[in-house]
């Protein structure tokens, strides 16, 4: 995982236009109503710091707290072009935070349980992230989808391959997005949720209050994407009427789950 992430540049996925407009815009409208309006936030798995930049802009004391180096060095020179709104950026791990026990507000974890493939080791992570919390403070976790890569694939045209049903069968059936068996190769290896797997961890981690939020809802499976995120208030406006929709958060590729600290 950190090899792969020092040699691709994960700063670029935010800002692509379409897919990434819509998966930025989406994620801060969510930060927007369900983050505190103020407060210290640690950003665990922050990458190079796109949220840790815009959370500082709006006024949050921002720690973020990475594995790779890269992307400490990005956030850290992002952090630097914004002087009237700088955050801290450190190399760290989901499972072992450098931060105190209750001296945060919030905790993002914005990645880290995709890369997490094993279970306890995701619990781990919400727990560790409960210990720096303040009680009654919240965590807000983003997974990626069970169904996304058969969406994904489809939208790309890859049905025609044999082997991607292979490939399918294996990822819906255990959630892993490479064979673990085969010699790590560089490529994407995540773990993908089913949405309510996604609730049933962060209540043994011990949160309360659990909610589950589409990212990108219906409107990245869209055609006319790029186009519609020329001007996308109204494709905003729709998706949030959709996104806490049981029957829909498997449609999107993301979900946050949002939950608090008793
Ligand atoms: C897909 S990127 C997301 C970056 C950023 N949070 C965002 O939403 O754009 C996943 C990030 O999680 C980090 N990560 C992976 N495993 C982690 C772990 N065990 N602990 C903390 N961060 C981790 C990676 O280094 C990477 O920066």
């Amino acid at each position: 995982m950190t090899a792969q992430y020092e040699r691709v540049d994960e700063d670029d996925r935010l800002w692509r236009p379409g897919l990434g407009d819509l998966v930025r815009l989406r994620t801060w409208d969510i930060f927007t109503r369900f983050l505190p309006g103020h407060g210290r936030v640690v950003d665990v798995g922050g990458g190079p710091g796109t949220h840790a930049a815009h959370l500082a802009g709006r006024g949050h004391d921002v720690l973020l707290v990475d594995p790779v180096a890269r992307h400490v060095e990005m956030a850290q020179a992002r952090s630097r072009a914004q002087p009237h709104a700088p955050f801290r950026a450190e190399l760290g791990e989901a499972r072992r935070l450098p931060v105190p026990d209750q001296t945060a507000d919030a905790v993002l974890l914005m990645g880290p349980l995709y890369h997490l493939v094993q279970r306890d080791d995701r619990v781990a992570a919400l727990r560790e992230a409960a210990r720096v919390l303040q009680p009654g403070g919240d965590v807000l976790v983003e997974v990626i989808a069970r169904h996304a890569w058969v969406l994904d694939a489809t939208l790309k045209g890859l049905l025609g391959s044999r082997e991607i049903w292979d490939n399918f069968d294996r990822n819906l059936r255990v959630g892993l997005s490479q064979d673990p068996d085969r010699p790590a190769d560089g490529s994407f290896w995540a773990y993908f949720h089913h949405p309510e797997e996604l609730r049933a961890e962060l209540d043994l981690a011990g949160y309360r209050d659990i909610r589950l939020v589409a990212v990108e809802g219906f409107a990245w499976l869209l055609g006319d994407l790029a186009q519609r995120m020329t001007d996308p208030a109204d494709l905003l406006r729709a998706v949030r009427l959709t996104e806490t929709e049981p029957s829909m958060l498997g449609t999107s590729a993301h979900v946050i789950g949002v939950a608090r600290k008793p």
